[in-house]
C-alpha cells in the first residue's frame, strides 16, 4: 500500500478495521467451556491445624478462668515496671537489659534524626543508596567484635534467616544446639541444607557429628547462642572455636541476649570467656534488646559483609533501616560503652535473682544468672496459672510452654534488667515461691484441667 492510512476515506477505514478484527477472531482458538469442579474446598483460615490447637487452648483457659497472656496491652513504656489494664506491675517480660529504652539522650537523637531524615529510607539500600547513619552503626558494631565490618538488617529474626539461606545450600550442613532460636531453623530450612542437632551445650556430640559427616558436605555451619534465650546459659566458646577450626567449618554465634549483658563491658560472650572475637566467623545480634530498637546485624570479615550485601535477599529486596531506629541503636551502643556501670548493675541483678530463687527452692535450671533466668515448673497448665496469679499480684513474667520449650519443661521466663531494684527482684521471687507452692499443694496440673473440661 503506497497511501498513508491517515489519508483513507471514512468507508475505507471502516472496511480496513473490519478485516483486521476478522483476522484477530480467526486466529483465536475456539473457547471450550470451563470444567465445573465436582468437589468443594475448605478455604477458611479456621481449618488450619494450628488454629484448632490455639482455639482448644483458649477454650480450656476460659473454663479455668485464666486470662489470655498473649498480646496483652501495655499502656506505658515497659521497663522494670509497666501498666497493664490500669494495673501497675513489676515487669520481667521485656528485654531492655541496660534500661535504655526511653533514655533522654536516645529519644532526643531519634527526634532530631526523624526531623532531618524522615522516618523511612523509602527503598532498599542497594537501590536507594546509603545514609551515613547506616555506616556509622555498622562501624560501631564491627568495633565491638574487632571485626572488619558489619551489616544491619531490618529485623533480627530475618537477619539469621536471610544470612543462613544465603551462605549454605543443598550440598552443605548446618549443625546447631538443640535450644537454638527459631530464626536459625527457619533459615536452615529455607537454605535447603542438611541439618543436625546436638543436645544443649553438648560439644562432644557436636564433635561426633563432625567426625561422622564432615566429609559428606561441602560447607558446614555451626550455630550456637552466646546466652540462650530460654535457659539463660551459654556454650564453651573457646572449645567451639577450636572444634570449628579443626573441622573446617564456619561458626555463627547469636549474641541477641549477650550484647550488653556478658563480659565486663557488655561486649558479649567472647569478652566474658576471654576468646579472640576474630576467631568467630559470624557474629549475629539483634538491635531489639540492649540496643532498644529493631533490626539485626552480622559482623565478620569484609568478604562476608560484601557478600551478604549482594546475596542476602533480606538485604537486597528489603528496605534499609529507618534513620530513627538506626540512631537509637547507635546512641544506645555508645552509652553501653561509656557507662559500664549499667552492665555491672545488670549482672548484679541477674545474680541476685538467681541466688534468691535458688534459696527459695525454685528450679532455675542451668541458668548462669545474667539477663535471662527461667523458673522451671514443668507442667504447662501450672505454669500458665502461676503467671496469671503473679499478674494478679502485680508481677508480669511470661509463661513459656511447649513447643517454645521441650515437653514437661514449661517455665516462667524472667528477663532481668539494670533498672530493676533489689527490692523488686526480692518481691518477684518471694511471690513466685508462694504461688508455686500453693499450686503444688492444690495439685493443679494438666490432668486436673482434663477432668474439669470433661465435666
Ligand atoms: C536468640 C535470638 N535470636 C534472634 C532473635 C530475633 O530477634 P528480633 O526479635 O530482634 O527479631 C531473638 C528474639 O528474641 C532471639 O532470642
Amino acid at each position: 500500500m503506497s497511501r498513508r492510512t491517515d489519508r483513507l476515506s471514512a468507508s475505507d477505514k471502516s472496511a480496513l478495521l473490519q478485516s483486521l478484527r476478522a483476522n484477530v477472531r480467526a486466529s483465536e482458538p475456539a473457547k471450550t467451556p470451563k470444567p465445573v469442579p465436582t468437589k468443594t474446598w475448605d478455604t477458611s483460615f479456621e481449618s488450619l491445624p494450628a488454629f484448632q490447637v490455639f482455639k482448644t487452648q483458649r477454650a480450656a483457659a476460659d473454663v479455668l478462668g485464666i486470662s489470655n497472656p498473649f498480646y496483652r496491652q501495655h499502656d506505658a513504656k515497659a521497663g522494670s515496671e509497666s501498666l497493664i489494664g490500669n494495673q501497675h506491675v513489676l515487669n520481667f517480660a521485656s528485654y531492655d537489659y541496660l534500661g535504655l529504652n526511653g533514655h533522654p539522650e536516645i529519644t532526643k537523637a531519634v527526634a532530631e534524626t526523624a526531623a532531618q531524615w524522615g522516618t523511612s529510607v523509602s527503598a532498599s539500600r542497594i537501590t536507594a543508596g546509603e545514609r551515613r547513619f547506616h555506616r556509622e552503626l555498622e562501624r560501631a558494631i564491627a568495633d565491638v567484635y574487632q571485626a572488619e565490618d558489619s551489616v544491619v538488617f531490618v529485623s533480627g529474626h530475618a537477619t539469621a534467616v536471610t544470612a543462613i539461606a544465603a551462605l549454605v545450600g543443598s550440598k552443605d550442613l548446618v549443625i546447631h544446639d538443640a535450644l537454638i532460636h527459631n530464626c536459625v531453623m527457619v533459615g536452615t530450612q529455607l537454605s535447603g541444607s542438611a541439618r543436625r542437632v546436638f543436645p544443649h551445650n553438648d560439644l562432644d556430640v557436636l564433635e561426633s557429628i563432625l567426625e561422622n559427616s564432615r566429609d559428606s558436605f561441602e560447607r558446614v555451619l555451626i550455630v550456637a547462642e552466646g546466652l540462650y534465650s530460654m535457659d539463660g546459659d551459654g556454650p564453651d566458646l573457646a572449645r567451639l572455636v577450636e572444634i570449628k577450626e579443626r573441622w573446617g567449618a564456619w561458626l555463627l554465634v547469636d549474641e541477641a541476649h549477650s550484647i550488653g549483658v556478658l563480659g565486663k563491658t557488655g561486649k558479649g560472650i567472647f569478652e566474658m570467656q576471654g576468646v579472640d572475637p576474630r576467631r568467630v566467623d559470624l557474629w549475629l545480634g539483634t538491635l531489639s534488646k540492649t540496643l532498644v530498637s529493631c533490626g539485626g546485624y552480622i559482623a565478620g570479615n569484609h568478604s562476608l559483609v560484601d557478600y551478604l550485601k549482594f546475596a542476602a535477599n533480606g538485604m537486597v529486596y528489603s528496605v534499609g533501616m529507618p534513620g530513627p531506629a538506626t540512631v537509637a541503636s547507635l546512641v544506645a551502643l555508645d552509652i553501653m560503652k561509656r557507662e559500664p556501670e549499667r552492665v555491672a548493675r545488670l549482672q548484679a541483678n541477674g545474680k541476685l535473682f538467681m541466688d534468691k530463687a535458688r534459696a527459695a527452692g525454685l528450679d532455675v535450671g542451668s541458668s548462669w544468672g545474667y539477663a535471662v533466668t527461667p523458673i522451671i515448673v514443668g507442667d504447662t497448665l501450672r505454669t500458665v496459672i502461676l503467671a496469671d496469679r503473679l499478674l494478679k499480684r502485680g508481677i508480669n513474667a511470661f509463661p513459656i510452654i511447649p513447643p517454645g520449650v521441650p515437653e514437661k519443661s514449661a517455665r516462667l521466663r524472667f528477663f532481668i534488667s539494670a533498672s530493676h531494684t533489689p527490692e523488686q527482684i526480692e518481691t518477684a521471687v518471694q511471690a513466685t515461691q508462694e504461688e508455686l507452692s500453693s499450686l503444688e499443694a492444690a495439685g493443679l496440673a494438666v490432668g486436673t484441667a482434663n477432668r474439669l473440661l470433661k465435666r
